[in-house]
């Protein structure tokens, strides 16, 4: 199933008098159950396109699709709310507050249906992603990195999302850390069915995930597959223009977007 298309996004700064083009015309599908590594230098456009695909931002063209929805009429506020979760490199928790506090500040939010004992809830996504009961209470500022970016990504969960954008998550974390939040986003999209976008500059990342992608020059290309991969090394090729996802003909003003089942149980 499509979670996310983008659909021939365009996107440009005002760069004094000319506009510089960070997205030219790109197009892809973005689907439940697979883990997603989108590779690119720094000043490449990766954060601008993560920002586009979280409604952290407007296209200067084309569109962002939700399970076939423009995000325009979904409404922005209300898809960044209730469908999708997004994890940063510094983590962006709220320090002050402990892990469960972080995450039950994100379930007041939103409209998604949470069981009732939240605090249950928050506690076994916290205990699923590492964080165990001693840490739990604790105000995040003092845990460390890795196990901020483990709080960061139990709340992105918090709220039942399906799609999960992560913009150098590995990025502040060393190299063991770095890898075990890799095989917790691979679990997400495997063993829970969540669609996992993760923008990144770094190889670890990119050369485990199911479908890995380079962006440049403003263009998205399937990335080569590794050498050591069973299936022989392709030529990198611009991905072809795709389709949105036919849409269902359903009533135009119902914006709500049904929940497959829940992934994680809460
Ligand atoms: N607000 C802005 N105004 C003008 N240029 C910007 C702005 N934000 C980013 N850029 C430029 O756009 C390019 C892409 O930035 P970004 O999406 O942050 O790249 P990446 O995340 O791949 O490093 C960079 O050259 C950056 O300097
Ligand atoms: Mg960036």
């Amino acid at each position: 199933m499509t979670v996310l298309t983008l659909q021939n996004l365009t996107y440009s700064y005002n760069d004094g008098a000319s506009q510089r083009y960070i997205l030219n015309d790109v197009s892809f599908n973005f689907e439940a159950g697979k883990f997603y590594a989108i590779k690119g230098p720094s000043g490449s456009g990766k954060t601008t396109m993560l920002s586009l695909m979280g409604a952290l931002d407007k296209p200067r063209g084309g569109a962002v699709l939700f399970k076939g929805k423009s995000i325009d009429n979904v409404g922005y506020e209300k898809y960044r709310r209730n469908h999708v979760g997004i994890v940063f490199q510094s983590y962006n928790l709220i320090p002050w507050m402990t892990a469960i506090e972080n995450l039950m500040v994100a379930m007041s939010v939103t409209d998604n249906d949470i069981p009732k004992d939240q605090k249950n809830v928050a506690t076994n996504l916290l205990n699923y992603l590492g964080i165990d009961q001693s840490k739990i209470e604790r105000r995040v500022k003092s845990l460390s990195g890795g196990e901020q970016q483990r709080v960061a990504i139990a709340r992105a969960l918090a709220t039942n999302v399906d799609l999960i954008l992560a913009d150098e998550p590995t990025g502040n974390l060393d190299e063991e850390t770095s890898e075990e939040i890799i095989q917790i986003f691979k679990r997400l999209a495997h063993e829970h069915g969540k669609c996992v976008v993760v923008v990144t500059h770094a190889d670890e990342v990119a050369l485990e995930a199911d479908e890995g992608l380079v962006l440049s020059k403003g263009v998205l290309r399937r990335r080569e597959m590794p050498v050591q991969a069973a299936v022989p090394p392709v030529e990198s090729q611009p991905i072809a223009q795709v389709q949105p996802p036919t849409l269902e003909q359903d009533d135009p003003n119902d914006v709500s977007v049904e929940h497959t089942d829940v992934p994680i149980k809460f």
